[in-house]
């Protein structure tokens, strides 16, 4: 079955319309996080999820995009602040843009994906002016709940500019796992160059190219991930659009971020680590086609490995579960075609996940208490960039004999 997934100009890259070359095929996939009601009947909407390098510009792209109101919507299930961890980081990410960014009189600070409210809830705190865009209009009313200040859309040219109009220019505008998410990046740019003071930076964080090439972590891959950053990418668009790339930060979030900060062009000095960067990018040719190629060769490895070792445990009589129905796990699961044969079911805190089914292989969502009823022999961790704090609170998994099955770097047990 085939998706209606919108093709823009096939093979034109959405920043520069140079020739977008394809290294990787992860085959037809469904909306990452459109969980199913089990009798659910309609037809899922699925895509081509195929990867590509614009060899004008270096951008890694998707080179189908999927129509934004089918992604975030009202029912969106990404609670950011169901991770723990994540509320810590995101708290400490509000205090150091207050200590740095937001010193002066009455300061204003913009966030694009705001969810809910998991960052501008300590800018609140601190009584500092804000506004954040949120689509997806249930976790929106989180942050609302929580006294964070929502607009209700996504943040683009048009919408950036009447904020600009009622409110004044923002000192900062940030944004954390959702500029990746933009195919129309032109759009957002011309709104963050209409909406920022002429000191003000844009901070953005989202999943770095070179450590999914790295760790082979091809699950950083699916519909709401269009883009994967390098800095060389991102220097580039930064130009196109008056701005310059003057800070990068390497985080260990969610697997493996980089933070970029743009200003407009000329108007900070470039932090050392930004030429640092670029050029270890270049020393390992990380946007080189022959560097992606064995990317790719090394996901079909993987995928082999994972289906293998899971055909053996099912053969031993062996249970496994999955930890996290991640939106990362639908791309594996779809790609390798895993389904409830091989992982009887997925764990996850989601309240609204649970009874429905991942999408597109359908494997039951639970909540977390089915996980110790009995524990499993093996927990496929989806929800691998949590690992620690996972792993932290099922200490009694383990030392019932349990083992953790993970498939980033590779496929290994711990
Ligand atoms: N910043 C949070 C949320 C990331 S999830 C965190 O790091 O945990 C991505 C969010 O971006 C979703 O809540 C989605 O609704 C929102 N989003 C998608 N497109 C957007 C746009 N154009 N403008 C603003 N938010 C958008
Ligand atoms: P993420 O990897 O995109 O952040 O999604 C994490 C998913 O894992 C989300 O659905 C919530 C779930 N989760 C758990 O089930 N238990 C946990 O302890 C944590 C941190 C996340
Ligand atoms: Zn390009």
């Amino acid at each position: 079955m085939t998706g209606n997934s919108s093709v823009h100009s096939k093979g034109a890259c959405r920043v520069c319309g140079g020739t977008v070359e394809e290294f990787l095929d992860l085959g037809s996939q469904p909306i990452s996080q459109a969980f199913l009601e089990p009798r659910a009947t309609e037809k899922e909407f699925t895509f081509p999820l195929t990867i590509g390098r614009c060899a004008s510009c270096m951008m890694v792209q998707l080179l189908h995009d999927v129509p934004r109101h089918l992604m975030f919507h009202r029912e969106y299930p990404f609670h950011s602040s169901s991770s723990q961890a994540m509320q810590a980081y995101f708290a400490d990410v509000a205090r150091t843009l207050l200590r740095t960014e937001l010193t002066d009189d009455d300061p204003f600070i913009v966030e694009i994906g705001c969810n809910d409210g998991i960052m501008l809830g300590t800018i609140k705190d601190a009584g500092v002016r804000h506004l954040g865009f949120e689509p997806s209009g249930g976790v929106a009313d989180e942050a609302r709940a929580a006294g964070v200040r929502v607009r209700g859309d996504f943040f683009e040219e048009g919408t950036a500019k009447e904020v600009c109009a009622a409110e004044g220019t923002a000192d900062v505008i940030y944004s954390a796992n959702t500029l990746c998410h933009i195919p129309y990046l032109d759009s957002v740019m011309r709104g963050v160059d209409a909406l920022l003071g002429p000191n003000g930076v844009f901070v953005f964080e989202d999943p770095y190219l070179g450590d999914v090439v790295t760790k082979t972590s091809f699950d950083q891959i699916y519909d709401e991930h269009f883009y994967l950053w390098s800095a060389e990418s991102v220097r580039a668009t930064a130009a196109r659009f008056g701005f310059e790339l003057v800070d990068v930060l390497r985080l260990s979030a969610h697997g493996g971020e980089v933070r970029f900060t743009l200003a407009r062009a000329g108007t900070r000095t470039p932090a050392p680590a930004v030429a640092e960067l670029l050029a270890e990018e270049q020393q390992r040719g990380l946007s080189e086609l022959a560097t992606l190629r064995r990317f790719a060769a090394n996901v079909n490895g993987i995928r082999d490995d994972l289906v293998r070792v899971l055909t053996d445990l099912r053969a031993q009589g062996r249970r496994v579960v999955g930890y996290g129905a991640t939106a990362k796990s639908a791309t594996v699961l779809n790609y390798c075609g895993i389904g409830p044969e091989l992982v009887e079911f997925v764990c996850d805190t989601t309240l609204e996940k649970h009874g429905k089914l991942t999408p597109g292989q359908h494997i039951p969502i639970r909540p977390p208490a089915a996980f110790a009823d009995p524990y499993p022999d093996y927990a496929l961790l989806f929800a691998w960039n949590h690992a620690e704090e996972i792993m932290a609170k099922e200490p009694a998994f383990t030392e019932a004999g349990g083992r953790w099955l993970l498939y980033v770097p590779d496929v290994h047990v711990v």
